[in-house]
Formats: C-alpha cells, sequence, structure tokens
C-alpha cells in the first residue's frame, strides 16, 4: 500500500533525470530507481544495502529509532504477552488474526505434518556426531526437497501451500532429532495431543526410557521465544530466502539457503556467540575489560547480542526477552544464575558507557535469549537451529509473498568493478 509522490531530480554530468518517488504506509519514501540505468547509464553503490529497499512487502515493519517491531502491525511485545506461536504464524502467513474457526483449522494442519518421511532419519547418521546441529539442519532441510516432489512447484499455489505447512511443522522435529543425533540418544517423534513447544520440548528432552512431562511454564517461554524470533523485514537470511527464490528454486532449497545465511555469528549465530562470551567473561569484575576490548578498533572482539542495523534504539524483543529471562529463571529458582547477573551488568555498563552511547549500541534479541535456553537445558550449539526453526515462518512468508508478486523477476545486482581492465593473454614463455 504506498501513494506516488513527487518525482527526485537526479542531476549528474550533463543528464537530469526525474526518478519517481513512492511514500510507504510506514517508514522512509523510496526512490524508484529501476529505470536509472536506462535513463542514466549509471549505477547506485550500496553494499550491505544500508540505505536500499530490496523489495515491497506488507509482513513486517521495524522502526529502529522507537525500538518498534510489527508483525502485519500488530506490536511485538503484545503478541509475546497475548498471542503463541502458531496464531503468530497464521498472521504472518495470511495477513490477519485468525477467528477460532480459522485457528482451530490451522493448528490440526500443522500438528498432523510433523513427522519426517521415515528415510529420512537415515540422513542424519551420515553426520559425524560432533557435527554442529546448523550443519545437520541446513543439510536435512536442502535434503527434503527430494522427499517432497508433490510440493515443489512453485507456480502451483496449492503445492506452495503445502510446502510452507510442511516446513512449519516439521522444523521442530528436524531441529530436535539433530539434537538427539549429537548427544546420541533415539529420536522422539512428535506427539499430535501436545502444542507445537511443549512438542518440540518433548522431542528434544524426553527418552524411551521414562515418561517426560513438559513443564508449562519452560513451554510458554520457549513459545515466546518463537514468536519474538519469527519474522524481522529483509535481515541477511530473509533476503537469502529471497533471492534463492527469485531464480525459481524450490522452497525447501530456499529455506535451506537462509539456515546457511543465518548461522553466521553476525546473525543468527549471535546468541549462541553472546552466551560463549558471556561465560567466558564469567564475573562482574571481569566487564570492564570486554568493554575496552569491544571499543578497541584493534580488536576484532564485539560484543556479542549488541548492535543492530537497523534499531539505534531498544530492539524490543531483547525487553521482552530479558522480562522471561527473569520470569523463567526466577520460577527455576536460579535466578542469581551468574550469567544471567554478567549480562544485566553487562548491560547496564555498555548503555552508560558513551562510546555505546554515541554508536547507539544496545542489546539485541540475542543477547538474553541464550541465557533462557541454557536454563531449559540446550546447549549452546542448539541455540541457532532454535533461531532457525522460528525463523521459517518468517522466511516462507517473505518468500509466498515474493513468489506471488507479478512484478517479481530474478535478483541479479550488478557492481563497481575495479579489476583489471582489458589485456590480451600472454604465454608462460613470455611472462
Ligand atoms: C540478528 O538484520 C536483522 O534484523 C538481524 C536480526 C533478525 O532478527 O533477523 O535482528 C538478528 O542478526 C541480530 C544481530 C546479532 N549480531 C550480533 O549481536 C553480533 C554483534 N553485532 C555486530 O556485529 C553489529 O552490531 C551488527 C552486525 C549486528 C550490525 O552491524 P552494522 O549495522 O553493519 O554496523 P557496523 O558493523 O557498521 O557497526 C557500526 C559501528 C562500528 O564502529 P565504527 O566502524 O563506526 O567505528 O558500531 C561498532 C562497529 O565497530 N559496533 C560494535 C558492535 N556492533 C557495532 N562495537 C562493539 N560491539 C558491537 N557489538
Amino acid at each position: 500500500m504506498t501513494s506516488e509522490k513527487t518525482n527526485a531530480t537526479l542531476s549528474f554530468d550533463d543528464k537530469t533525470l526525474e526518478l519517481p518517488m513512492r511514500s510507504p504506509s510506514l517508514g522512509p519514501d523510496v526512490i524508484d530507481i529501476q529505470k536509472l540505468y536506462g535513463q542514466g547509464g549509471v549505477f547506485t553503490y550500496d553494499p550491505g544495502f544500508t540505505s536500499t529497499a530490496s523489495c515491497e512487502s506488507a509482513i513486517t515493519y521495524i522502526d529502529g529509532d522507537k525500538g518498534e517491531l510489527l508483525y502485519r502491525g500488530y506490536p511485538i511485545d503484545q503478541l509475546a504477552e497475548k498471542s503463541h506461536f502458531l496464531e503468530v504464524c497464521y498472521l504472518l502467513l495470511y495477513g490477519e488474526l485468525p477467528t477460532a474457526e480459522q485457528l482451530n483449522e490451522f493448528v490440526p494442519r500443522v500438528t498432523r505434518h510433523t513427522m519426517l518421511h521415515e528415510q529420512m532419519a537415515y540422513f542424519y547418521r551420515g553426520f559425524r556426531r560432533d557435527a554442529h546441529p546448523m550443519s545437520i539442519i541446513c543439510g536435512v532441510q536442502g535434503a527434503m526437497s527430494s522427499f517432497y516432489h508433490d510440493s515443489t512447484d512453485i507456480n502451483d499455489p496449492w503445492q506452495r501451500e503445502v510446502a510452507s505447512i510442511r516446513m512449519i511443522a516439521k522444523m521442530p522435529t528436524v531441529a530436535a532429532w539433530a539434537y538427539k543425533y549429537s548427544i546420541g540418544q533415539p529420536f522422539i517423534y512428535p506427539r499430535n495431543d501436545l502444542d507445537y513447544a511443549s512438542n518440540f520440548l518433548h522431542m528434544c528432552f524426553a527418552v524411551p526410557a521414562e515418561e517426560y512431562v513438559v513443564d508449562p511454564i519452560i513451554a510458554r517461554a520457549m513459545d515466546r521465544i518463537f514468536t519474538l524470533h519469527a519474522d524481522h523485514e529483509q535481515n541477511a537470511s530473509t533476503s537469502t530466502v529471497r533471492l534463492a527464490g527469485s531464480s525459481g528454486a524450490n522452497p525447501f532449497a530456499c529455506i535451506a539457503a537462509g539456515i546457511a545465511c543465518l548461522w553466521g555469528p553476525a546473525h543468527g549465530g549471535a546468541n549462541e556467540a553472546a552466551l560463549n562470551m558471556l561465560r567466558e567473561i564469567g564475573t562482574v569484575d571481569r566487564i570492564p575489560e570486554y568493554i575496552a576490548r569491544a571499543k578497541d578498533k584493534n580488536d576484532p572482539f564485539r560484543l556479542m547480542g549488541f548492535g543492530h542495523r537497523v534499531y539505534k534504539n531498544f530492539d524490543p524483543r531483547a525487553k521482552v526477552m530479558k522480562q522471561s529471562a527473569d520470569e523463567v529463571l526466577g520460577l527455576m529458582g536460579i535466578e542469581n544464575n551468574p550469567t544471567l547477573q554478567v549480562a544485566k551488568e553487562l548491560e547496564r555498563i555498555a548503555l552508560e558507557d558513551p562510546y555505546f552511547i554515541e554508536k547507539k549500541l544496545y542489546p539485541n534479541v540475542d543477547f538474553y535469549s541464550g541465557i533462557i535456553l541454557d536454563a531449559i537445558g540446550f546447549p549452546t550449539s542448539m541455540f541457532t537451529p532454535i533461531f532457525a526453526l522460528a525463523r521459517t515462518v518468517g522466511w516462507i512468508s517473505q518468500w509466498k509473498e515474493m513468489i506471488a508478486d507479478p512484478t517479481q523477476k530474478i535478483g541479479r545486482p550488478r557492481q563497481l568493478y575495479t579489476g583489471a581492465t582489458h589485456r590480451d593473454y600472454v604465454d608462460v614463455e613470455n611472462r
């Protein structure tokens, strides 16, 4: 939903171009430069896309200055408090909160797709037991396109829908089995009598030898973590999914590409890196040493879980996550968890430090999430797979939006070439 505005005038060399401008429903206006090269013979240059809108989307909006995150217009803190993950999945996928009837139809559709093809269990056995779970879920997700040929035709809306539900439903099983494989325990099958978060926790922590009852407080915290990670505009992994999808690749392969990108420590891998950093700091008295390292231009060390390309105020997800950490660890009787104490003191000191204030660096979604996941019992290696599990619905919603856009075309950026100019081949004896 945009409105047309006056043109932007761009003058350079002997040219003056009128470029159309468009106003969004929220956020900055855009200058449409699609015809810039054709009319002006020049490219724009924006590595990292700091000032570039790569697409039009109606799914998620971030106001980095206000520290606001909206899923289809609904603030994340309201959804985290009042909604639940499968309802948020419906909202992201279809654009509106479901009626009770729509929800009662949607939830069983997901629940009844949580099992993997039995042959996929053998796929895990090709990995080393000490393989990082992200390497496993990236591989298993990519392999999924070889099991579900009946939902890989991206031009068939019904197949797109089936593939979407399958991936949202199966990712918890894929991730839980990666965890079980890494600890040498047997796979636990999904159960249709459990809700989405409880089912994931059961598949991770149950063993065949005894009954495992999911703690409802932990399940609620898990569900909230899924909601907080569900989507986030055109972040690196979502942009990867869109670019992969723009070539017509099947949805299972596109999501595998998103998982690969999310793994990086600058992105989804930061939750694992943040907890490892907090543990390395260990005690509050060592915080100044690490703050100094983070500020030292000659030291590559960064405060993991701090800073964000868009948020120049608090990441609203970090606020909810911090409250949830207090609540969950309090209910578990470990509110004095040393890592949580270090995190809180590190945040306090950093937010009073001129370096962090000037660069507008605040805790992001990854700063507190690991503390909760660690308290629940997950190893740090499972933190990013859990992020990927939750983000699958966001990746799919963005992919569906792109595929359904009649103006969609393959993404193919240009470049600023600074390499060798034309030169002729020289035989080896003459070099
Ligand atoms: C996620 O895009 C998304 O929406 C991602 C995400 C999502 O939901 O999809 O929100 C999830 O990826 C959250 C971010 C998790 N990553 C981390 O916590 C890793 C630590 N953070 C940084 O690496 C960094 O802040 C980024 C990658 C998050 C953002 O990088 P930018 O926007 O490219 O900013 P930058 O690297 O240009 O930094 C600006 C300045 C630099 O100093 P100068 O060169 O200007 O002197 O701030 C400094 C940086 O050195 N800086 C930090 C810092 N982050 C930035 N200094 C110390 N510690 C940090 N964490």
